[in-house]
């Protein structure tokens, strides 16, 4: 983007760039109400976005083909930015520009604190120490532990099986990623009663946050639904997790789990914020790592219900590399298809769907100029579906991703761990802790899906299906599961 003095340098005239202004407005796509209608022009967006607010997003920008959108919600009047060039732009050429502030990342704040989800000084440091911890060495370190974990954690499934149970997957799926997480990446330090209650407590606080994400303009003293429910669950999660901060502190040893390498890596920080900042480190990436595998896990299968010719291949696929029995890790580069099948999946239902930035100086968005204190929504669920970019978007097709595919696309046409600096951090643990998952799955039972369709992306802190996805697990001949 450029600041309005660079602008002006290329020849755009401050009139110009004001009449522009003016002109993006009434050029932006018509999702406005009549102006006549003052006192509707809320409510008449208010009321799709509360429905289906993802799919509103998605249907915007495709009417506009992918231009720069200004959303009028009446008093927040944020853009939506889906072209891959200016994703490119705001993520990665221009990121200092577009701090992770404004509203959207208030609710975050509130749960995670000053942590490596924010911006600024705080992020840098909590970067500096995390990303050592996340290469591919460092979680291939940890994936026999992972699949021995995942094992026992499918072991235990084979009961519903037995019963013939229908099974919220979304919720045993959040048992198992949640139970894995703690054991691998907390070095077991959390007990079992306090996995326990952290786990739903942290569901409820990303959920119960939505009002807030979908009506950023309330200001936080307005009561809003869910904000009890934050306010408890927030309460569970500081009661299991600051002890351990503490007892941490006081021992961090030498283990290689998050925890011991947060309180190494904050050993001579004296300062009172040091426990706090471990503490916000720990939500933000125990946040991060259960809920969105576990998510989007969810999404799969009803896709393989739909799409018969996908499944069998993916089931033929285990069988040949995995067999029936536990996976053994060493197996997991030869699931070819399944990564692909997971990089569709991620195209159409990423689960961190929202991407909110703030424009910090005036500048320019493509040929639209955006204000200082702008919101920005960029969304992966938005870009991945622009038919400018994608051939048949809304088409399940595993096969974009065949080896020979890949080069051809913008690099900001696909961005589920989004791009920049910010790029996420647990690419490498969701690529081998949902082949271990879903091979596992697969190695045992062929599963049968109960869901409505079509399903409604719902926005919480991870977009999830709105609606339950129920599976029953009928064992594979021969598949320990049997
Ligand atoms: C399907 C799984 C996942 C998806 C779709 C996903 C998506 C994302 C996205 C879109 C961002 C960028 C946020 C932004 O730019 O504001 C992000 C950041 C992040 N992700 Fe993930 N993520 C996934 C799994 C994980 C896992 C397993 C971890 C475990 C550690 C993780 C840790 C993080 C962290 C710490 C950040 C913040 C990085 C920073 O700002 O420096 N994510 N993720």
């Amino acid at each position: 983007m450029w600041s309005l003095d660079e602008a002006q340098a290329r020849g755009v005239r401050p009139h110009a760039y004001r009449e522009r202004e003016t002109a993006v407005t009434s050029e932006a796509i018509d999702i406005r109400p009549p102006a006549r209608s003052l006192s509707l022009p809320l409510r008449r967006t208010i009321r799709p976005l509360l429905r289906d607010p993802v799919n509103m997003l998605a249907g915007t920008a495709q009417r506009a083909r992918g231009k720069v959108v200004r959303l009028n919600l009446g008093p927040f009047r944020p853009y939506l930015v889906s072209h891959p060039d200016h994703v490119q732009q705001v993520l990665r050429g221009d990121w200092e520009n577009h701090p992770r502030e404004g509203a959207f990342w208030k609710p975050v704040e509130r749960l995670a604190g000053r942590s490596i989800l924010t911006e600024g000084p705080d992020w840098e440091s909590s970067r500096r120490i995390l990303q050592p911890l996340f290469t591919s060495r460092y979680v291939a370190s940890l994936t026999q532990d992972m699949a021995e974990t995942i094992d026992e954690e499918l072991t235990a499934w084979e009961a519903h099986a037995r019963a013939g149970r229908w099974i919220d997957v979304c919720e045993e799926l959040g048992r198992l990623v949640s139970r894995t997480v703690i054991r691998v990446l907390f070095g077991d330090k959390i007990s079992v009663a306090d996995a326990e209650r952290l786990a739903p407590a942290y569901g409820i606080a990303a959920t119960s946050f939505t009002s807030r994400l979908l009506m950023p303009f309330a200001p936080e003293w307005v009561p809003m639904p869910g904000d009890r429910a934050f306010k408890r669950a927030a309460e569970v999660i500081d009661d299991v997790v600051l002890p351990l901060v503490r007892q941490a502190r006081r021992d961090p040893g030498d283990g290689n789990d998050i925890i011991s390498a947060l309180a190494r890596a904050r050993r001579d920080e004296d300062d009172p914020s040091a426990e706090r900042r471990i503490r916000d480190d720990l939500v933000s990436i125990y946040g991060s790592s259960s809920e969105t595998t576990a998510v989007a896990l969810t999404w799969l299968w009803p896709l393989l219900h739909d799409h018969p010719e996908v499944a069998a291949r993916l089931y033929d696929e285990v069988e040949t590399v995995v067999g029936h029995g536990p996976v053994d890790p060493s197996c997991l580069p030869r699931l070819t298809y399944m990564k692909s099948v997971f990089q569709e999946m991620l195209r159409l239902y990423p689960p961190g769907w929202m991407i909110p930035r703030m424009a910090r100086r005036a500048g320019l968005l493509g040929d639209v100029p955006i204000e200082p204190g702008a919101t920005l929504l960029i969304s992966p669920y938005v870009t991945h579906r622009l038919e400018e970019f994608w051939e048949r978007p809304n088409e399940f097709d595993p096969e974009r991703f065949a080896v020979d595919q890949r080069e051809r696309r913008h690099r900001y046409a696909y961005f589920p761990f989004g791009g920049g600096p910010h790029l996420c951090l647990g690419q490498h643990l969701f690529y081998v802790e949902a082949p271990l998952i879903v091979a596992g799955i697969l190695a045992r039972f062929r599963p049968r899906v109960r869901a409505p369709r079509p399903l409604t992306p719902f926005p919480g802190a991870s977009m999830r299906p709105k609606e339950t996805v129920e599976v029953r697990l009928d064992p594979v001949a021969g598949g320990a599961g049997a």
